[in-house]
């Protein structure tokens, strides 16, 4: 096979420190590993323009950042071009053409989790491969083995573990060790790596090898494609060779709102992202949250009013826009946001309905998303997923990567909540080739026609709040990115009727004046809310931050 390698690189090491904060003139990476932070900022140095970095970084990320980074899941991608055009590309998974709506229910016609979560059957039909090259196709100057060569360099060579991705393959191994090619690839011979041992994917780097080759054919025909659906015939699953052909990305059109005088660019359905964000946005224009401070009892009161109404629209209104009729421009108009938010008492929370109804995940939520800019100001916000941290936990033995559960995220029966306690109904019942619900909000926000912020976060459910989050705290706070990203979160989600909050985000006093208010169950959260890797621009520079909740980097130059 064609030698790929154009490039030098050293031997990665993940124990490498990079910046968590950079001021840069010429490109900026974030993203939530260092080393594919780097591999992007390299590219842009090589002359590379975003997208040829998104697609390098994308790819990357599936070698160094397992849990989440992948090619056997998907995601979504926001792009503005430097000429002002905003497009966003989703590449999310689908639902085989076998899969129907009841597929996930017990005898007794409840939900089984296991089913829709720890088995093959949970996996949809991954997409990241066929997005990546074909934004690579649309937008980017350089060639495939040119933005895939570093990703191929770094599965084959290998580099050396940190101490975070050491001990989540040490968590993880009871889990692993259920597939052998599993625990294969995620153990040192059946024992755990320690932090500082070599991890080498010969496997994933001779897939990667054939897609560099062979472009998607090299994913989804072909022996990489009979891999995997020989796994799905010895483990009950149902993706097919037709259903891996026939998957194609889409470009949808952008969603977009106004805020303070700031455009709003987001992700449309499948992802519920940028409609919920532009809702809670138009909802809470009309007060003045800078005014109210951040962390007051006043703000939060409102913001959690917000989360609660918007949060209960998803379950409602939103699913796959090809299978479902979404209300996109009520749930987007201004005049909607006024009507729904009008029935909120400033002295009074209001009740969900059947508040036992959702349960907090019980597992932490995993999804990755990185921003890019280059010197032109071409700019790209994506996040990619394999749902679970490290999908269903199972690698396609000979092809080397994790297959994702993203079923999971279909409402498999009505008002029953999937892994992330979120409530779904018809728009997100299962069909055949339908894209699941998604919660992932790649960001692009522009004031006067200039990029201003470049975001996007994991965390589930708690990914639009975060997001929320980030964009009041930079256009009503007036923080910095450092201080927008690294402030303190809190998430509410409609049901359960709880408000969960990161340490420092809601003050104790504060705690007691949302319980007089009526807010009940507010605790603090057993998992960190969101990873917002981050980019503004200023001025003449840009700065970007990865999130100091979690290990990653920003590489600018
Ligand atoms: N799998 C998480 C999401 O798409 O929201």
């Amino acid at each position: 096979m064609k030698k790929l390698l154009l490039f030098f690189i050293p031997l990665f090491a993940a124990t490498q420190v990079l910046a968590e904060f950079q001021r840069a003139e010429n490109g900026m990476v974030s993203s939530r590993s260092d080393i594919a932070s780097e591999v992007g900022k390299d590219i842009l140095a090589q002359g590379g323009n975003a997208i040829d970095a998104a697609v390098a970084v994308g790819f990357a990320l599936a070698v160094s950042y397992p849990s989440a980074g992948n090619i056997g899941g998907g995601g979504f991608m926001v792009y503005r071009s430097s000429e002002g055009e905003v497009y966003t590309q989703d590449f999310r998974e689908k639902a085989p053409r076998a899969a129907h709506r009841d597929m996930f229910l017990d005898e007794n016609g409840d939900v089984d989790r296991n089913l829709s979560r720890n088995s093959l059957l949970a996996t949809g039909v991954p997409g990241s491969v066929a997005g990546h090259l074909d934004a690579l196709e649309r937008f980017g100057s350089m060639s495939r083995e040119q933005v895939m060569a570093p990703a191929i360099q770094l599965a084959e060579e290998g580099f050396i573990l940190n101490e975070d991705l050491a001990s989540q393959f040490a968590d993880n191994l009871p889990r692993f060790e259920q597939y052998p090619a599993s625990l294969a690839t995620f153990s040192n011979n059946d024992q755990a790596y320690q932090a500082g041992d070599l991890w080498q994917q010969p496997e994933l780097a001779e897939t990667l090898r054939r897609i560099a080759a062979e472009g998607r054919d090299g994913f989804y025909k072909g022996p990489v494609a009979d891999m995997l659906v020989a796994s799905m015939e010895t483990h009950d699953g149902l993706i097919t060779h037709a259903d891996l052909e026939s998957y194609q990305p889409l470009w949808r059109e952008a969603v977009h709102g106004s805020y303070q005088g700031y455009d709003i660019w987001s992700m449309p359905t499948p992802s519920s992202g940028g409609i919920l964000l532009i809702e809670m946005l138009n909802m809470l224009e009309p007060y003045n949250l800078g005014e109210l401070g951040w962390g007051s009892t006043e703000s939060i009161h409102l913001m959690i009013e917000a989360q609660r109404r918007a949060y209960a629209d998803r379950a409602e209104h939103l699913g796959d826009p090809d299978f479902y009729e979404v209300p996109r421009q009520m749930l987007l108009s201004k005049e909607y946001a006024r009507q729904r938010f009008a029935d909120f008492d400033p002295q009074r929370a209001s009740d969900s309905q059947d508040i036992d109804a959702g349960n907090w995940p019980a597992e932490s939520p995993q999804t990755t998303h990185y921003s890019i800019i280059d010197a032109e100001g071409n700019a790209v916000s994506i996040t990619t997923t394999l749902n679970a941290s490290y999908g269903n936990k199972f690698v396609v033995p000979g092809a080397g990567f994790l297959l994702n559960n993203e079923m999971d995220d279909f409402s498999s029966s009505p008002n029953t909540p999937n892994g992330f306690g979120l409530i779904g109904r018809e728009a997100n019942a299962i069909a055949p080739e339908k894209r699941m619900l998604s919660s992932m909000t790649p960001t692009i926000i522009t004031r006067d026609d200039e990029v201003f912020l470049i975001t996007g976060s994991p965390g589930g459910s708690t990914i639009i709040n975060t997001i929320l989050q980030v964009v009041i705290n930079t256009i009503d706070h007036d923080m910095n990115i450092d201080d927008a990203v690294n402030s303190p979160r809190f998430h509410h989600q409609w049901l359960p009727n709880i408000v969960r909050y990161e340490e420092g985000a809601i003050q104790e006093s504060v705690v007691q004046e949302l319980r007089a208010l009526g807010h009940v169950g507010i605790s603090l959260s057993p998992f960190r809310i969101g990873d917002a890797n981050s980019i503004m621009v200023v001025e003449d520079a840009y700065e970007g931050v990865s999130d100091s909740r979690n290990d990653g980097g920003v590489a600018g130059f």
